[in-house]
């Protein structure tokens, strides 16, 4: 497992049960503290606050935190299935059912596809990540219209999708992957907060051709692709591109 050591560390906060707080920081090897100060060492921090799980760095202490948002993009409906529009879902196609989120994230590609009604899977392999994750789909299960309608909300699988995608016991109909690019030299826009802690946590995806490669090889009909705009496609050529501000979703189709 990868280390955490000396960059991150749980924030035990006063809405948590200490037990929580402790048994988190159990689990990634990192160490528990009460409050946080200069000269605390780690530059990250895990804290329930609010009712979520969020990612803190020094800056964000005061101001809250980071948690996977689950709530509708602006403009989408609450409701299940929600139209399919958008450049993502023209990307992933009206006829694709199951689809496989190999780099899940902060999950807004994931909840944006489950919240259109694709059947979903997801994967990801940072520790902290599935953290967040756990907590934000648990959140999401307890949701008045998911409950209503019974919905299950998507499995998570942990661990690298270069390992996990050949043993699926199913081809998906689609692969998505949205890996972390190197940013551009000179910066045209400003990334969200989001993707900078990330960056800063986590480091880019140097992996990410091999894992276009098992996923093309795991898929049943196509690989789906967001890269930034300036990144060149990253299984060659693709079959089609869809363009949506700063990014693209280059698609893989399979003959
Ligand atoms: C750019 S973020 C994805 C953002 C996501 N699409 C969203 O909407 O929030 C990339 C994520 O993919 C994960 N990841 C990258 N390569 C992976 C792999 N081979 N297996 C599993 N997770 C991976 C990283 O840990 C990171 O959390």
């Amino acid at each position: 497992m990868q280390s955490y050591r000396g960059k991150l560390a749980v924030l035990h906060g006063e809405q948590t049960d200490l037990q929580l707080s402790q048994a988190l920081a159990v689990r990634l090897g990192v160490p528990l503290y009460h409050s946080v100060d200069k000269l605390t060492p780690e530059l990250f921090f895990l804290s329930w606050r609010e009712g979520c799980l969020k990612l803190l760095d020094k800056e964000l202490l005061k101001k809250g935190g980071l948690s996977v948002d689950i709530q509708p993009r602006q403009g989408e409906q609450r409701s299940w299935p929600a139209p399919k529009e958008g450049a993502l879902a023209q990307a992933v196609g009206r006829k694709t059912k199951t689809v496989v989120d190999a780099t899940t994230g902060w999950a807004q590609d994931s909840l944006h596809l489950f919240r259109m009604g694709y059947d979903l899977r997801c994967i990801e392999r940072s520790p902290v990540m599935l953290e967040l994750l756990t907590d934000a789909f648990l959140r999401l299960s307890k949701l008045d219209w998911v409950m209503q309608l019974s919905l299950s909300v998507p499995v998570l699988l942990a661990g690298n999708a270069i390992d996990i995608l050949p043993q699926l016991q199913f081809a998906p109909d689609c692969i998505y992957i949205d890996p972390m690019f190197p940013p551009k030299r000179k910066k045209s826009a400003l990334p969200k907060k989001s993707m900078l802690i990330l960056r800063d946590l986590l480091g880019d995806d140097i992996d990410r051709e091999l894992l276009f490669d098992v996923a093309w090889q795991a898929t049943a009909k196509k690989v789906v692709v967001k890269s930034p705009d300036y990144a060149p496609p990253l299984g060659g050529k693709p079959s089609m591109s869809f363009k949506s501000k700063l990014l693209r979703y280059d698609v893989y189709v399979k003959n």
